[in-house]
């Protein structure tokens, strides 16, 4: 992978948006992949400014969601649905029949992991895929122990990760047990990773990630087999490489 170490949140939010560009430049309706989280917000203000800037057509523009929670419906204000309107289909104002989240409600719900791969192979693939990481080392909802080839499905959160997303909630007990996530398998056949982490919390996955052996105990470690990966750290994420 290619590491980019920048000053701060701001200018990793502008080199990723800058990497977006490019691919809605020379494809206008291209598939972009998107991350849910703190991570990403500084990319999704860049970008939101930059589609203005240079004046870019984004109304052919399609997405797909990492991931969503199982059993909370998409109107909810922490549902990933809701959360992808407002951060991203809203301010870069995508066409919102475009941009795709995993369906954690309805009817046969075990279904909605293969509907969203089909999804996705109708698309023609995903262009770019913007990626955090959990303290624990985990890609989307993808947690430790992960199968490398795995698709889109349904998974229990850790218990870490429960508690890392607390803070978006009332109280601790109302965050969803669990939620339907793109696998690794999913993600590797993104044509372009990028991956953004920031603070001191993420240098330990960060290292494990980038230098440790790839394997399902740290699920951001795919980055080393993707033939394309960008990662972004700020110094405090950057801490612990060699
Ligand atoms: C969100 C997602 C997660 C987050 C990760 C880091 O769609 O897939 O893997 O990227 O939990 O979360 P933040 O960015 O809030 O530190």
């Amino acid at each position: 992978a290619e590491v980019i170490i920048v000053r701060d949140q701001e200018e990793a939010g502008n080199a990723a948006a800058s990497l977006f560009v490019e691919h809605l430049k020379h494809k206008p309706d291209a598939v972009l992949g998107l991350a849910t989280g703190s991570t990403p917000l500084t990319t999704y203000a860049a970008l939101a400014s930059a589609v203005r800037e240079h004046g870019l057509d984004v109304s052919k523009v399609r997405g797909f969601a990492l991931d969503e929670y199982l059993g909370i419906p998409p109107e909810h204000p922490q549902s990933y649905r809701s959360v992808i309107t407002s951060e991203v289909v809203e301010p870069l104002g995508l066409t919102p029949s475009l941009v795709m989240t995993p369906r954690g409600t309805g009817p046969n719900v075990e279904a909605a992991g293969d509907e969203y791969e089909l999804a996705i192979r109708a698309a023609g693939g995903i262009d770019v895929q913007i990626l955090g990481i959990g303290t624990n080392g985990h890609i989307a909802f993808n947690e430790p122990g992960s199968s490398l080839g795995s698709t889109t499905r349904l998974k229990a959160l850790a218990a870490q990760t429960r508690a890392d997303n607390a803070r978006f909630f009332d109280s601790p007990a109302e965050v969803p047990s669990h939620c339907i996530t793109q696998g690794l398998g999913t993600i590797q056949r993104a044509r372009h990773l990028v991956l953004l982490a920031f603070g001191t919390a993420k240098a330990p996955a960060v290292a494990a990630a980038l230098e440790g052996p790839v394997s399902a105990s740290v699920p951001g470690s795919i980055v080393q087999l993707h033939p394309w990966a960008t990662v972004i750290l700020d110094e405090e994420a950057a801490s612990q490489l060699m």
